[in-house]
């Protein structure tokens, strides 16, 4: 990797921010957020230090999961703005160097999508073939991916008495991926986008898209899905040097090698690290890092373009699928013990400040984590405000409540009567008295300052992003401290799981007699290492330190 590397691979070294349009900033006080707001406040993303957005769904829909029900893939919902807006957010978020990537759901449309209206029409209408039917479900019962309210993927349509697979909700009726008229389109809505400027897509429940089994495929020769995969991300990079595709790809280690495409790296550019993010909240359960030692270690190798997208917390319920039972019931006992903080028996549906009882110390250190984890780090909006969450607005709904930016009226996210917001606003500690971009944008010491802090370290150190992560030996059974080394230099960030204070002593190899270390974090401290490259290093409770190996005679700002 050599530093202009940096800019070629720019996702390497990005940080990404999530936001929905609705809920960011509501400028025509309508009560619903839009794209106007959401380039007023275009200048505090900058601040913070991100540089790419990804937009959630804000296509036109009946907005019954929140956008992922699609009804029109070239659409602007109405409700957000206008195809002028849009071009005009991002042309203000590029004039800062801030990408956008835009959420792409193309594993089902919305059921009032014209193709699906069509389809159901009759058995030989000509968007038949769009989904995928069937006379009687398959006697392998397949489990719903919202178990709450579906209990079926086939749901049978009584005017030709056939069934139609939907893994999410009955109103999202798969597309069948195998009909090359459906790929088709899928290339053109990726085209379109990618016209209006956009640097590439959040892949939606790319394990459904790739899943063929219930589609009853055609006698032609059918490409294997990945190769659909692979000809989606071909496509991309024939319309736009620089776009990405980031999968939401919740698989087993055996399967994401594929998915990003093997040793060519020619499938998805990116994606999410489920298992490590899972891993974490086990090891924060127990105060013990070998959890999250253990998903990192078991992360196989990729190609030099494929990278991992690292996350705290993101829109849907903290899923703990990945882990055994017992390992969840560790996760629930800990950070969601009463059940209306559960969802599907796998998930929580908390932000992580109030997980760790709003704990400063704590939830620094996961993000001082997040920073230094080899990937990308991906943010959720109110992350960097350590926004909590609204239990009563109840499942995946409790963490999509309004930005939280001033003190004022509906946490000025906007004007209008608080029954017309998306939806409720969260109350107590956590509510925008306490927690708001605001007050913390004057005071040194809030938690933005120290999440625009850790973008600001990461992004001048691309051995955080992309250089090879080891685990340093040391004695302290609470602590985790890691190497990262890339061509342009070392660091080693150490993080305190445990509340106890810890004495950490770590020895690094290859270290001339005049090598410092540099606190990343904490201006102004150098420690000195012995000559045999040991350390010895004081860590409070939930501490974390960020220490860049310092050669005198070399060129590496500490
Ligand atoms: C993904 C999204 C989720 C959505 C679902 C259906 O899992 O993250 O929010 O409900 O797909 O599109
Ligand atoms: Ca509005």
């Amino acid at each position: 990797m050599r530093i202009t590397d940096t800019s070629d691979l720019w996702w390497k070294t990005a940080v990404i921010y999530c936001l929905d349009v609705e809920t960011f900033m509501d400028w025509n006080d309508d009560g619903i957020g839009d794209f106007e707001g959401l380039a007023h406040r275009m200048d505090y993303l900058h601040e913070l230090g991100i540089t790419c957005l990804w937009l959630m769904p804000f296509y036109p829909t009946p907005n019954k999961d929140d956008g992922y029900d699609i009804s029109d893939f070239f659409g602007v919902d109405e409700r957000l703005g206008d195809f002028g807006d849009f071009v005009e957010m991002i042309r203000m978020a590029k004039d800062r160097g801030i990408r956008v990537i835009i959420d792409l759901v193309v594993n089902h449309t919305s059921d009032t999508h014209p193709w699906f209206v069509e389809a159901r029409k009759s058995k030989d209408n000509p968007y038949r073939d769009f989904y995928v039917w069937r006379d009687h479900p398959p006697r392998k019962k397949e489990q719903p991916v919202f178990p709450d309210v579906e209990d079926s993927v086939w749901e049978l349509d009584p005017k030709t008495n056939q069934y139609y697979l939907h893994h999410f909700y009955k109103f999202q009726p798969d597309l069948n991926v195998t009909n090359p008229k459906v790929r088709d389109e899928i290339a053109k809505i990726m085209g379109f986008w990618l016209q209006l400027g956009v640097s590439g897509f959040r892949v939606d429940a790319v394990p459904f898209l790739m899943d063929e089994s219930g589609v009853q495929a055609p006698e032609a020769e059918l490409a294997h899905p990945l190769d659909f995969l692979k000809s989606l991300r071909a496509f991309l990079g024939r319309r736009s040097g620089e776009a990405v595709m980031l999968g939401e790809a919740n698989l087993p280690r055996k399967d994401q090698v594929d998915y990003f495409g093997g040793e060519d790296g020619d499938g998805l550019s990116m994606q999410f690290d489920f298992i490590t993010m899972q891993n974490l909240y086990l090891s924060l359960a127990r105060q013990d890092p070998r959890p999250l030692e253990k998903a990192l270690a078991s992360r196989p190798e990729v190609a030099i373009e494929s990278q991992w997208a690292n996350f705290v917390r993101n829109h849907d319920e903290l899923t703990l699928d990945k882990l055994t039972d017992e390992e969840r019931q560790e996760v629930f006992a800990a950070f969601g013990p009463e059940p209306r903080m559960q969802v599907y028996d796998r998930g929580i549906i908390r932000r992580l400040p109030p997980m760790l009882d709003g704990d400063p110390r704590r939830i620094r250190m996961v993000y001082s984590l997040l920073f230094s984890l080899p990937g990308t780090p991906v943010l959720f909006y109110g992350e960097e405000l350590g926004m909590g969450e609204n239990l009563d607005a109840g499942t995946r709904s409790a963490v999509r409540t309004p930005m939280q930016w001033t003190s004022g009226t509906n946490g000025g996210f906007s004007n209008a009567p608080t029954r017309k917001l998306p939806s409720p606003l969260v109350g107590d500690g956590y509510s925008p008295d306490h927690v708001n971009a605001s007050d913390q944008r004057h005071d040194p010491d809030s938690m933005l300052h120290f999440v625009r802090r850790l973008v600001e370290r990461y992004r001048s150190s691309p051995e955080m992003g992309w250089g090879t992560f080891e685990v340093v030996k040391q004695d302290a059974p609470g602590v985790l401290a890691h190497v990262l080394s890339g061509a342009e230099g070392r660091m080693v960030a150490v993080h305190n799981f445990s509340g106890d204070p810890a004495t950490v002593t770590f020895r690094l190899s290859d270290v001339e007699a005049d090598d410092v270390l540099v606190d990343l974090l904490v201006d102004g401290q150098v420690l000195s290492l012995e000559s045999d490259g040991s350390a010895t290093i004081a860590m409070d409770g939930y501490g974390y330190r960020w220490l860049r190996v310092i050669r005198p005679s070399g060129k590496r700002l500490g």
